[in-house]
């Protein structure tokens, strides 16, 4: 069983979703676009750059939890289980930690990205050939793509999240996607979820507004994709890229700002946009480890425990679900 590259029909579909999406979050009296429309080809290859970055500590802080936990992070997971792993992306993160489990099940990356993630299953399957990967693409916020999971041999699953991606969610919509984590596990199955830490908003706003000006281009590349994929007009000399932190909300926000009163066509329908208005493009919750708790509470997990850096800047959870 395997879902690869999207057939024309589906492609199609989600060329009309992608139109539906964008004509309505441009209607709408503040402008949005969904996140999950950042992550074409070349927006995944630029979030990979961004994670390189060394303003955005996210990355790396995660990484360096993981490897000091490795051991004690695969102990909690146990034997035989089969890891899913919602946004996978390039799916780097799970290698180390399928290495070190014992006898794995399998593994279940999904992501909108098809080619990001048939250049991972390849790779993967070259640096492990005995794993079974089966790779999903599609929305993870859909439950269809998790339908095949029900097929799929393990004793154990656990649902592999890492990268703060949890925090693009805002908290009702974040609760959601933990209870169709739990719908798709049994009573005592895992959760292994990161978060990026409340912390100064000095830090915050540098991490997404960093001075390569990487997160600029995976921004405005929202703009490009929308030009090239529904005949748009967008002039990206226009926008410009701004992240900042909401403190009462705990979250950096990201937006483009237009910088003239002007207008645009996006598949033949007029968007005006005036002086300093703005798309709202993403969003990053920030969580203290007592209010994470609680979400994943509400979302349908009993925490178990979590994994800091020694600067608190961000954890690594281990929940079960109930
Ligand atoms: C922030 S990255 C995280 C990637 C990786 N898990 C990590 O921790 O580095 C988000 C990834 O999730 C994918 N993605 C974002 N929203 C998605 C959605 N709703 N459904 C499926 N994939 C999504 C993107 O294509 C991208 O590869």
């Amino acid at each position: 069983m395997k879902a690869a590259l999207s057939s024309v029909p589906e492609k199609q579909q989600q060329d009309s979703e992608f139109l539906r999406d964008v004509l309505e979050g441009l209607g709408g009296k503040r402008k949005t676009l969904p996140c999950k429309y950042l992550y074409d080809e070349v927006g995944s290859r630029l979030f990979e750059d961004i994670c390189e970055v060394s303003d955005y500590y996210l990355t790396r802080t995660e990484a360096s939890i993981f490897a000091t936990n490795l051991k004690d992070i695969a102990d909690k997971i146990g034997p035989e289980a089969l890891l899913i792993e919602p946004g996978a992306g390039n799916c780097e993160k799970i290698e180390a930690l399928l290495a070190q489990l014992e006898s794995p099940k399998g593994y279940y990356p999904i992501d909108i990205s098809p080619e990001i993630l048939l250049n991972a299953e390849h790779r993967i399957k070259a640096n492990q050939p005995e794993m079974q990967v089966w790779s999903a693409v599609g929305d993870f916020t859909q439950p269809d793509v998790w339908d095949q999971l029900t097929q799929l041999p393990s004793r154990k699953r656990v649902v592999f999240f890492p990268g703060s991606t949890i925090g693009n969610f805002e908290p009702d919509k974040a609760e959601q996607l933990l209870e169709l984590f739990a719908a798709n596990l049994g009573v005592g199955d895992g959760l292994l979820i990161g978060t990026d830490l409340v912390k100064d908003s000095v830090r915050l706003e540098r991490a997404y507004h960093d001075s390569e000006h990487v997160t600029e281009r995976f921004n405005k590349n929202l703009l490009n994709r929308i030009n090239t994929e529904l005949e748009a007009d967008f002039d990206l000399s226009l926008f410009a890229h701004r992240a900042f932190y909401h403190q009462l909300r705990k979250r950096v926000e990201m937006h483009l700002v237009s910088l003239k009163d002007h207008s645009v066509s996006v598949a033949g329908t007029r968007v005006e946009f005036s002086e300093g208005e703005t798309i709202h493009t993403e969003n990053s919750h920030k969580y203290s480890i007592s209010d994470f708790n609680q979400l994943l509470a509400r979302g349908g997990f009993r925490p178990i425990c979590h994994w800091k850096d020694a600067a608190a800047s961000y954890a690594i959870h281990y929940a079960q679900a109930i």
